[in-house]
């Protein structure tokens, strides 16, 4: 844990400058998305860096440069420099470092640090996961007219825009709300806070929601792929909840009986 949140906290200094210099070239002709994606890149060096020289034989499993494989074959960072970069490019202040640790196929332990409110989400397998110094627990809502749902929104070039549309107008009529705060490791910190009481989501890659399942799971909470027995991680598809609203919204969500 402390070696993750050194090497958030190293590469975050950094991110929040960029992110100061995109409001700027937001107003400006060019755009900021070249600036963006060097950002990207440039926060998951630092990352990589950081966590090598605490552990130099881990690998990882990286949104931009692809995997790594360790002298230690059993433990892998998974990693997500900038979660949230559609938000990051726009100025939108909702976006996050996400950082993994799996050991064999076990997620045991993760971070999400939304570096400009500066919120920490952490968890260590078997004990417990914590908002900054405080311990989360996820929402104790037991019916979905109180509930309010997140997910993520398929855009252009992305797979399910059918079936989201179909899911998300059951999921309208059964709940108080639909958010899609556009950064899936925070939606799932948020569950795992209780400010969300459900999340949903297909077509994720891993290192968007490994550090998050932790944070739900050891909140309390309960996550599984959205249609059949598998891993969310490996399937990316996943839905996540308290105990109570798993089955009752997975009905909803996939209109079955
Ligand atoms: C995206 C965000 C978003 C989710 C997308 C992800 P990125 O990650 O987590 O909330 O809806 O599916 O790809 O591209 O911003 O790192
Ligand atoms: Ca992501």
């Amino acid at each position: 844990m402390t070696v993750m949140v050194a090497a958030a906290e190293k590469a975050a200094k950094a991110l929040k400058r960029d992110f100061g210099e995109v409001e700027n070239l937001q107003v400006s002709r060019k755009g900021p998305s070249d600036y963006v994606s060097a950002a990207d890149v440039k926060t998951e060096k630092t990352l990589v860096a950081e966590l090598s020289k605490a552990r130099p034989n881990f690998g990882f499993v990286l949104e931009e440069g692809g995997i790594i494989t360790g002298a230690d074959s059993e433990h892998r960072w998974i990693i997500d420099p900038i979660d949230g970069t559609t938000n990051f490019l726009h100025g939108i202040p909702h976006f996050a470092i996400s950082i993994a640790l799996q050991r064999g196929t076990e997620i045991i332990a993760g971070i999400v640090y939304n570096p400009i409110t500066e919120d920490w989400y952490r968890a260590e397998k078997g004990t417990g996961a914590f908002y900054n110094n405080h311990r989360m627990r996820v929402s104790a809502h037991r019916s979905l007219d109180d509930s309010v749902v997140a997910t993520g929104i398929p855009h252009k070039g992305r797979p399910w825009h059918e079936e989201f549309i179909q899911q998300s107008q059951r999921v309208m009529s059964a709940t108080a709300g639909i958010r899609r705060f556009g950064t899936a490791s925070l939606d799932l910190a948020f569950v795992a806070v209780g400010r969300f009481d459900a999340y949903w989501e297909m077509g994720l890659k891993p290192w968007d929601i490994a550090a998050g399942i932790l944070l739900v799971q050891e909140a309390g909470g309960f996550v599984a792929d959205l249609t059949g027995p598998g891993s969310p991680l490996d399937t990316g598809n996943i839905l996540a909840t308290n105990a109570q609203l798993q089955a009752p919204l997975r009905k909803v969500i996939l209109g079955t009986p």
